[in-house]
């Protein structure tokens, strides 16, 4: 006799954690045209160097052609790696190809983060709200969080001491233009991070894929440099600090190449290594090799800096259209660089109804902010992409957003009046 399989009773327990993200779910619904969409975190794909990709392609077919098609190592094409490490070391630290993992995008490297250090119930400090996809690629471990709250500069450090008296693995950390809420770390607060951390031991991960992607101010240093300066002394050799800094050029190149980095100590990097072994065994050898072949030679500069132009305009035109169109009553923090900003609407709205209310009537989407929060979410909350839309687009959407936002404001305030 044959009997169907019952998968219900056969998941692991770690699967109730382990919840769809929410963006995805939107992102089906924003993909028809009509949609004005600021809901992904998607790069613009005017940008993407399509005729450099195709060249180096290419190439490497041409040059490198068996060797771009077979396995490789597991820790990444050394070419890369080197390039990597002689950019990380433009922030002042010693690293060497060694202190370098190449991983299937900066989430492989959280996911892979959360395999070498998480046991269930392990505690992990960071910021509220914070990256979505960290949290879904460290429940999968069971992790629990302690969560420190943002202001427009970023982690209340003043917080802080009482945080670390939970006793966390290690803090996580976004200090440039973060991921939902575009606020960045100040300079004195980086330093008070990373004394914090330093002085009771718990090591810091350091997540920055938008820091290159900075339309006005000044460049402020990564943790990862800071905490070197702590310890002079460990400096001269192989990196060996306290950060684990991840970066990726999702951001930079483009996000389909899946092609992010940890930069650890080498004994970190051995336990990644093996981690990654059992996931993928390593990242693409081709991939690899055709991204390094289009970042060399000064192009990734080069097109970092027409990315921050083409993106400062949309953050300009999408800040100038919120200030036309939205109602006085709501409130957004004005980032410095990176992809989003972050919306708070008066407290009794809830964004998700806001999101129903949009999509239907003026066919325009944004993320709802409660999904960013560790817990106690915030409903009054949205983040809004400005990469992905043209400017032209982005003032039809905000102008749409606008009539929603007056439109359940009016509606809400006739309701208390009532009441
Ligand atoms: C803060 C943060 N970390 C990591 C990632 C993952 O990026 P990747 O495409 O390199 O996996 C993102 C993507 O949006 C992000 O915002």
């Amino acid at each position: 006799m044959h009997r169907r399989t019952l998968w219900t009773d056969r998941y692991a327990l770690r699967m109730e954690r382990m919840k769809s993200s929410i963006i995805r779910e939107l992102l089906k619904l924003t993909e028809q045209p009509e949609v004005v969409s600021f809901a992904g975190g998607l790069p613009a794909p005017e940008v993407f160097p399509v005729a450099e990709f195709q060249a180096a392609a290419e190439r490497v077919l041409t040059e490198h052609g068996p060797e771009a098609l077979q396995y490789s190592t597991t820790e990444g094409y050394l070419p890369l790696r080197e390039m990597i490490a002689r950019h990380t070391a433009r922030y002042g630290i010693v690293v060497e190809p060694e202190n370098v993992l190449i991983t299937n995008g900066s989430q492989q490297a959280l996911d892979l983060l959360g395999r070498v250090f998480l046991n269930p119930g392990d505690r992990i400090l960071l910021e509220r709200p914070t990256y979505i996809g960290a949290l879904q690629a460290w429940n999968a471990y069971q992790a629990e969080y302690v969560s420190v709250p943002l202001d427009e500069v970023g982690l209340r450090t003043d917080l802080l001491e009482e945080a670390l008296r939970a006793g966390p693995k290690f803090i996580y950390a976004l200090p440039n233009f973060q991921n939902p809420t575009g606020a960045t770390l100040s300079g004195e607060r980086r330093r008070e991070l990373v004394r914090l951390a330093s002085q009771s031991g718990v090591p810091l991960i350091e997540d920055d894929p938008y820091g290159q992607l900075r339309y006005e101010g000044d460049h402020l240093p990564p943790l990862v440099m800071l905490e070197g300066e702590l310890h002079p002394e460990g400096n001269d050799c192989c990196y060996s600090g306290n950060v684990i800094y991840l970066s990726t050029f999702s951001k930079t190149l483009a996000p389909g190449l899946r092609l992010g980095w940890a930069v650890a100590p080498t004994e970190v990097i051995e336990r990644l290594v093996r981690a990654k072994q059992g996931a993928d065994l390593h990242t693409s050898t081709f991939i690899q090799m055709v991204a390094y072949e289009v970042a060399r030679g000064g192009f990734l500069d080069r097109h970092v800096r027409e990315i921050r132009r083409v993106y400062r305009e949309r953050r300009d035109t999408m800040l100038a259209a919120m200030e036309r169109y939205f109602p006085e009553e709501v409130r957004w923090t004005h980032p410095e660089g990176g992809l989003f900003l972050w919306a708070t609407l008066p407290e009794e709205l809830d964004a998700q109804e806001v999101l129903k209310i949009a999509l239907e009537k003026e066919k325009v989407a944004f993320i709802p902010g409660g999904s960013f929060f560790p817990s106690e979410p915030e409903p009054n909350t949205m983040r809004l992409n400005f990469s992905n839309a043209t400017p032209e687009k982005i003032e039809e959407g905000i102008a749409r957003l606008g009539r929603v936002l007056e439109r359940v404001l009016a509606k809400s305030k006739s309701a208390r009046i009532g009441r």
